[in-house]
């Protein structure tokens, strides 16, 4: 037997032992590589007479050709049997079952308040939209907040370099603006973000919402406005809720009130969630002062109105039980994504 022929046999021996593709390469190193057996072979070369030289060249080149592609297909073979190996040991995939699609949630404010819109439009109530940036006069001056009123203190914001530019710190500041736009008589709500120049804690954020709502006819008395709240609210919270007013002081009504509402954790008998009052603080209203009425162009001998500033974050705190105001803001998906809406 030739050395070409020994090589042969001993390569075909090999290659039928294997199983794993990896070891193809090992084989073609063995065979082929620099050091491997076909160039030793060839390199035999110089020691054979002159006149074999040309079909010694022959065979070692048709040896190298027949392992080359004995390798390539070996390898294919095996990579396809271990590809087939992996799919079928594979978990089983079946078309029939449903899929999950990962949706994201609606942020816990948005739901509260696409929930008050629908009550408020189903009511006859515009919805409006208003900027964040306003400037003094919509926010206090229109408002019955003239410079160096006491109640500016109490809504200290961020004032921009651009002069007389601040960030608006109760929906109140589009009264003004939404007053001219329709005149009266007149219903809207106007949600939005509000800011305060107030150190964060779990009770307080600088960064939070309000839904602002006025109504605005002839004849409008605080009966209207507490009808309007009792049955927002009994709507939000599917379910009857007493409600109780305060006086409260706010330059822009006349009479002032806070707008209770009985404790929802113990229905009115005290608790630690209402500091045992059994009332809960939630709602700012009043009868709209004639000046804001007159600044917004509408005649107070003429027409009254009511006006309320509900604390959307503070019902959203109140309906999904949230006890710590800065979630809201938190950015945290593992918080925010719970909340769905119905
Ligand atoms: N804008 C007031 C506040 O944020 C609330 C309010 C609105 C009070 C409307 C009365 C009427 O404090």
């Amino acid at each position: 037997m030739s050395k070409a022929e020994e090589i042969k046999k001993l390569f075909e021996e090999k290659i039928n032992s294997i199983t794993a593709s990896e070891a193809v390469e090992e084989l073609r190193i063995e065979f082929l590589g620099k050091k491997g057996l076909v160039s030793g072979l060839m390199s035999e070369l110089k020691n054979v007479p002159n006149e074999e030289k040309k079909e010694f060249g022959r065979l070692v080149n048709v040896l190298k050709q027949e392992i080359e592609s004995a390798i390539a297909q070996k390898k294919e073979e095996l990579i396809k049997k271990e590809e087939e190996a992996i799919i079928n040991s594979a978990e089983q995939y079946d078309e029939s079952l449903p899929y999950e699609i990962n949706m994201g949630s609606y942020h816990p404010i948005t739901l509260v308040q696409r929930d008050l819109e629908r009550i408020f439009a189903s009511m006859g109530f515009a919805i409006e939209d208003y900027s964040e940036i306003v400037d003094d006069y919509h926010c206090f001056e229109a408002l019955n907040i003239p410079k160096h009123h006491p109640a500016r203190d109490m809504q200290d914001t961020y004032y921009l370099s651009t002069e007389n530019q601040l960030l608006k710190t109760h929906t109140s500041a589009a009264q003004n603006a939404i007053m001219k736009k329709y005149g009266a008589p007149l219903r809207a709500v106007f949600p939005g973000r509000c800011f305060r120049n107030e150190s964060t804690d779990a009770c307080h954020e600088n960064t939070f919402f309000q839904m602002e709502g006025i109504m605005i006819d002839k004849d409008i008395s605080i009966s209207n406005l507490i009808y309007f709240m009792k049955t927002m609210l009994s709507e939000v919270f599917q379910k009857d809720i007493n409600v109780r007013l305060r006086p409260g002081f706010f330059p822009f009504v006349e009479p002032g009130f806070e707008l209770d509402i009985e404790c929802l954790i113990c229905g009115g008998e005290g608790c630690p969630s209402c500091k045992n009052s059994g009332w809960l603080e939630l709602c700012p209203c009043g009868m709209i002062h004639p000046n804001v009425l007159k600044h917004g162009g509408i005649d107070p001998e003429e027409y009254t109105g009511f006006a309320f500033g509900l604390g959307l974050t503070r019902l959203a705190m109140m309906k999904y039980g949230i006890k710590d105001i800065r979630v809201f803001n938190s950015g945290s998906l593992k918080a925010l994504s719970q909340f769905k809406n119905e």
